[in-house]
Formats: C-alpha cells, sequence, structure tokens
C-alpha cells in the first residue's frame, strides 16, 4: 500500500477531493438499482453484477484510490437520492456495496441508516442539530448521502491525520508520544460487563504507515470505569491534539449538497461538523453507511474487543452489538462484475 499523504485543507482545491458522477455512471446504476427492486435483492447482498459497467467499475477503483492512497476522503457530487422506490437509496447502497461490506450501525444490525435531528432526549449525537466533537467513525469508512441540507450550518469538516502528527511530532513531541500509547475508551453507551478497551491515537502500522483513532467522547467516558483516570499529561496531550484540529487552514471545510456523498478512511482522516438549523418543511438529511473494506490494514490486538476483528481486510467495526450478522471476521468480499 502506497503512503497515505498529510495535507492542509486551505491547500486542496475542491479539483483534488470532489469527483462528479458521470451520465453512463448513473445509467450503469439505475440499472443495477432497476434489478434490485424488481427482485427484491437489497443491495448489501449483491455478489455479482452482470452487464456492461465497466464505467462503474472505474467509479468504485478511483474512490478506493483516493481512499487507500491519496487524501483518505473523496466528495462524489450528483449521485440519485431517490427515497421512494421499493429499496430506499438503492443507488447509494449498491455503490457502498462496491466499496466493500456494510457493517451494522445500531443495535438492531441496521446497515444504512438517516442521520437527521430526531429532537429525543435519548438520541446519539448524529441525531441532533448539535455540532460534533471531532472523532472517526467505528469502521473502515464511512459514507455519506446528502438527500437535503440544513437551512444554514451543518457544515462538513474533514482533517489530515496523518497532518495532525506532524505537526504534533514538530511541535509538541512529548505528547506526540504519549498519544502513541493506550488510552481507555468504552463505547457509547456504556452496557453492564463492557469493560471497554485501551486504544493508541496513533498506530505505526507493520508496513511503515500511519493510522490514527480519535474520539474523545469515548475516551472520557472511560472515567465510569472502575480504576481508570486519565493523567494531566494524558489531557494535556488531548487538548494539545484539539487545538490543532481546530486551527484555521487545517482541516477542509464544505457544504453537502443534495446528491454529494461524503465517503472517509477512518484511519486517515479525522471529522465533525458544525451545528445546524432546519427548515420545518424540509429537514436535513443523510444517509449513512459504514463499510469494511478488502485493502484495510492489520490493527493492533487492543481494537478487538471495539472493532470485532483486527485482521487486514476483515468484516470488522460497527456497533457492538449485532454487527453484520455472522460475518464478522470473514474475509471483506465485493461484488465480482460479469461480463454477459
Ligand atoms: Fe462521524
Amino acid at each position: 500500500m502506497a503512503n497515505i499523504r498529510g495535507w492542509q485543507g486551505q491547500r486542496m482545491p475542491t479539483s483534488s477531493w470532489k469527483v462528479r458522477i458521470s451520465e453512463s455512471q448513473i445509467e450503469e446504476i439505475s440499472s443495477i438499482a432497476e434489478y434490485c427492486n424488481k427482485e427484491s435483492i437489497p443491495p448489501e447482498e449483491i455478489s455479482s453484477i452482470a452487464g456492461s459497467c465497466g464505467s462503474l467499475k472505474s467509479l468504485a477503483c478511483d474512490i478506493t484510490d483516493r481512499l487507500k492512497s491519496g487524501m483518505g476522503m473523496v466528495v462524489v457530487s450528483g449521485f440519485p437520492t431517490a427515497e421512494s422506490s421499493t429499496l430506499d437509496f438503492c443507488e447509494f447502497r449498491i455503490l457502498c456495496r462496491l466499496l466493500g461490506e456494510p457493517v451494522g450501525q445500531n443495535e438492531i444490525g441496521d446497515l444504512y441508516t438517516r442521520i437527521e435531528d430526531t429532537r429525543s432526549s435519548s438520541s446519539r449525537g448524529y441525531q441532533s442539530s448539535v455540532s460534533l466533537p471531532w472523532h472517526v467513525d467505528p469502521v473502515d469508512v464511512v459514507a455519506l448521502l446528502c438527500v437535503r441540507p440544513a437551512q444554514s450550518g451543518g457544515t462538513s469538516r474533514v482533517a489530515s491525520s496523518k497532518n495532525i502528527a506532524e505537526i504534533l511530532s514538530i511541535e509538541a513531541p512529548e505528547a506526540f508520544s504519549l498519544l502513541k500509547n493506550p488510552f481507555p475508551a468504552i463505547f457509547e453507551p456504556p452496557r453492564e460487563g463492557n469493560l471497554g478497551a485501551r486504544l493508541p491515537i496513533f498506530i505505526q502500522s507493520d508496513n511503515g504507515n500511519s493510522l490514527c483513532w480519535y474520539t474523545r467522547q469515548y475516551i472520557n467516558l472511560s472515567r465510569i470505569l472502575p480504576g481508570c483516570r486519565l493523567s494531566h499529561r494524558m489531557i494535556s496531550a488531548l487538548d494539545s491534539l484539539d487545538e490543532i484540529l481546530e486551527r484555521p487552514g487545517i482541516s477542509l471545510d464544505f457544504s453537502l449538497e443534495p446528491g454529494d456523498i461524503q465517503i472517509m478512511n477512518n484511519f486517515s482522516v479525522l471529522h465533525t461538523r458544525s451545528e445546524f438549523a432546519e427548515n420545518e418543511m424540509a429537514k436535513r438529511l443523510l444517509v449513512r453507511s459504514w463499510i469494511s473494506t478488502s485493502w484495510s490494514q492489520q490493527l493492533p490486538d487492543n481494537f478487538l474487543p471495539f472493532y470485532g476483528s483486527v485482521a487486514a481486510g476483515s468484516v470488522r467495526g460497527g456497533r457492538p452489538i449485532a454487527r453484520s450478522s455472522g460475518r464478522l471476521g470473514a474475509k471483506v468480499t465485493t461484488p465480482t462484475f460479469v461480463n454477459s
């Protein structure tokens, strides 16, 4: 795998991270969606694709290259957003299936979820309109389809973890070394018997690539575990990381438009989104897929409690309960293209 490169948001022209889906790619994905709808096959269960879909295959390869060895993120624009077909957001789910195997996102194992403000007191962060702290999603790749943007706010922000690591190593080498050691973390919501995990923020992989895992909310929650206390040095190292993430020019900030899909490699970029206000008649709606990829790297064993498997290219991640119906730990498959 080529080395992921670090980047600063302010230096990245739109052409370097945004691609538009072509007419032939829309035609190809629409014909697969038509087939799925006719045969009532959920897109997540597609194992082969018959017909001439060369153009769509090249889009999936381009996205994979960008996630694997490019910026670690891409926005695909001009995507169909239909909600009304038999299988909701079918075209989006087909694209996600072409990138790997979607995994469960909640207690009942939903393979795609609506990201919207449900105004419920028991909601998770993505079901509210408040700004979110910097984080990664607990899976190899996340894809977000924008169906309707907010009336104002809801800006997407993405930062290169390699760039943050480079800045930290120069400006705060002690903090950087500390962040390579395990930090206690626990998934929300905490459950009985859940002893959490101890995860390093910056990880040097066997092939020399650097990976990053950072969700401060999960680290902060670990204080409920017996004997788990963060030292002042650990808190100060996390503060240094947050301070760099908030510096002007570090992150790439942009607004999603209807038909945009934001796709990110969670081990090479961090993300957040700002608070938003919405139009009551047309509420903000994104659709999310969490995807295990065939090209993922081996993770340290510390990640086993969170990801369920640490093997390279295996089905892993998602919510701890109802992860991917029995496929956890199996090799990730992607649909084969069969010319007919
Ligand atoms: Fe997220």
